[in-house]
């Protein structure tokens, strides 16, 4: 696996090892957390380094990787569009070359709902065309497209999982999120809370029923969940595919301000802002595919549920 030592990654860790698979982890630990992966799976390592992966992949042969490795903010994304394509696409190649030298076959990527840009149709689906609309979102589509050529010329098979929003906290409260800075909607709620620092709703006349944008909140034990059985598929001979994970549900910004207030007990401060550029009024995933032939469905579909595992970890 790669990025074992971020948000999704570490706790895919987790329940891949609750599992009983067998896990190594390559991260260069640039934003990922040392303390968030077994010392004794980690191997730190910068993923252009091709060389340095072929060793990885020599010294302990696997049957498929999980590539989370990525620079994930969209904002940062429109200001050093370089750094995305460095690390997100060319990072990506790099370890794609390294399988194929070493006959790795099978791999689980992580892409983004980011792919679709600021779709007119809601829920979504896999049939609709990239349309990203930063450099964050592109540089995902053009690695969905180098994992496209790579299966028809050197069989490499992939499954690239389009992810809405992972919120939420590994239920045993091992792990959680930490991103620095902190953009995400829920952790950004539960820190208002501690804090009295009110948080900025970026915007309230959106179209949509309270005027705020809606999202698909999925829990990252679910998300994590997507990945196994995404490998299951790959090594029982599946072919390649793209998919949409979410839970097909979604909450308007003031719904989950109303959730994190009924988990904690408490107000959360807050002011209404100007919108904040490239924010789609409504990104909703139509995960049936996802169900119908990975047989994945949510243990987490509560919202409050995915806050109380998120505030769990936050008081810690
Ligand atoms: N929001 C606020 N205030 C904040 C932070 C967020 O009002 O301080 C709102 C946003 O406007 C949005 C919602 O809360 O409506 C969720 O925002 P997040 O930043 O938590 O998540 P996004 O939906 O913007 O981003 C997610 C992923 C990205 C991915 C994007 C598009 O985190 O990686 O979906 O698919 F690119």
């Amino acid at each position: 696996m790669t990025g074992g030592a971020g948000y999704i990654g570490s706790h895919t860790v987790l329940q891949l090892t609750d599992q009983g698979y067998d896990v190594v982890v390559v991260d260069d630990l640039s934003r990922g957390y040392k303390d968030a992966v077994d010392p004794k799976l980690l191997r730190v390592l910068d993923i252009h380094d091709t060389a340095g992966l072929v060793r990885v992949f020599e010294e302990k042969p696997c049957d498929a990787v999980i590539h989370f490795a990525a620079f994930i903010a969209v904002g940062e994304s429109m200001r050093l569009p370089e750094i995305y394509f460095a690390n997100n696409v060319a990072g990506s190649l790099s370890l794609f070359t390294a399988m194929v030298k070493t006959g790795v076959k099978h791999a689980v990527f992580s892409s983004t709902a980011a792919v679709y840009g600021m779709p007119k149709t809601s829920p979504i689906s896999e049939d609709l065309p990239y349309a990203p609309i930063n450099p964050y979102g592109e540089s995902k589509a053009m690695t969905e497209r180098i994992l496209n050529w790579f299966d028809r010329i050197h069989e490499l098979r992939s499954v690239c999982l389009r992810y809405f929003n992972a919120s939420g906290a590994d239920p045993d409260g091992r792990a959680g999120e930490r991103h620095d800075p902190e953009t995400h909607l829920i952790p950004l709620l539960l820190r208002a809370v501690k804090t009295g620092e009110p948080v900025n709703v970026f915007g309230d006349d959106y179209p949509t029923p309270d005027g705020t944008c809606i999202r698909d909140y999925i829990h990252v034990t679910d998300l994590a969940q997507a990945h196994i059985l995404a490998v299951e598929a790959l090594l029982k001979g599946a072919p390649s595919k793209k998919f949409n994970v979410g839970t097909g549900k979604g909450f308007s910004v003031r719904e989950v301000i109303q959730s994190v207030e009924r988990v904690t007990g408490q107000k959360v401060p807050y002011v209404i802002s100007p919108r904040r550029e490239g924010d789609p009024p409504e990104l909703v995933a139509d995960s049936g595919r996802l169900q119908k032939t990975l047989g994945w469905s949510p243990q987490f579909p509560d919202l409050d549920q995915i806050v109380a595992t998120a505030w769990n970890f936050a008081l810690k």
